[in-house]
């Protein structure tokens, strides 16, 4: 869960202020140049680019400033750098991403050096709080390669339930089975109270 959020006006098409995003270890702030060097560390790996729709492999400067561009001239959801607070350093990306004007998907990545330390779980709460804060959107949509489980964990432990599965058209991996996510609002009020009441 985030530990602070800004709250911004509520609204229902995909406009967002993206606040910078605190949470125990990291911050999730805007992508900017100086990332560069750390994203072309992390994001040139084939086990992170399969189980993505869009990531190129083998990723290069012109993919990185390519991402730059677009995180900088979005005109809905949100795109983070997801760094760590001790140390600043860039550890991976996550984003908000307007789902069909009827809700919003949450996606992420990280640097295989940072796997399994809990971090995508962190992430993954901070932007369902975000989504839900800010915006007016009643439901969350996400969605994971079936084979995926460290993602279904992260999912699962947001809140996230499976409502049903789909495929995932990876650039580098071709079609895969997925499995379909969704939280809705009143499931998140839900437990937010039961976590304030434990
Ligand atoms: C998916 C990903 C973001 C998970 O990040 P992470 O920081 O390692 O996740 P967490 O450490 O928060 O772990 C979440 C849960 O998954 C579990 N997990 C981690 N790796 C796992 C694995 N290989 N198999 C099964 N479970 C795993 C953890 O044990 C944890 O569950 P627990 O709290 O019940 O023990 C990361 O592996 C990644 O970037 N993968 C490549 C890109 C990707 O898959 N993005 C998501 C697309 S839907």
């Amino acid at each position: 869960m985030a530990d602070r959020t800004e709250t911004t006006a509520p609204n229902i098409d995909g406009s967002i202020d993206c606040p910078v995003l605190v949470t125990e270890r990291l911050v999730l702030r805007p992508p900017h140049a100086d990332d560069i060097e750390d994203l072309l560390a992390l994001a040139n790996n084939r086990r992170i680019a399969e189980m993505l729709a869009r990531m190129p492999h083998p990723y290069g400067l012109v993919d990185a400033l390519e991402f730059l561009a677009m995180a900088e001239q979005r005109a809905t959801g949100c795109i983070y750098a997801v760094t760590l607070a001790e140390t600043g350093r860039f550890i991976g990306c996550a984003g908000l991403e307007d789902w069909r004007g009827t809700g919003m998907e949450i996606g992420y990545w990280l640097g295989e050096p940072y796997w399994d330390h809990g971090y995508a779980t962190e992430v993954a709460g901070a932007l369902v709080d975000l989504a839900f804060r800010a915006t007016g959107v009643d439901v969350l949509k996400a969605s994971c390669r079936a084979d995926n489980r460290a993602s279904r964990r992260v999912l699962e432990k947001a809140g996230f339930t499976r409502t049903g599965e789909g495929v995932l058209h990876s650039r580098i991996a071709g079609q895969s089975p997925s499995l379909l996510f969704e939280l809705d609002r009143a499931r998140w009020i839900a437990r937010l109270q039961a976590e304030a009441a434990a």
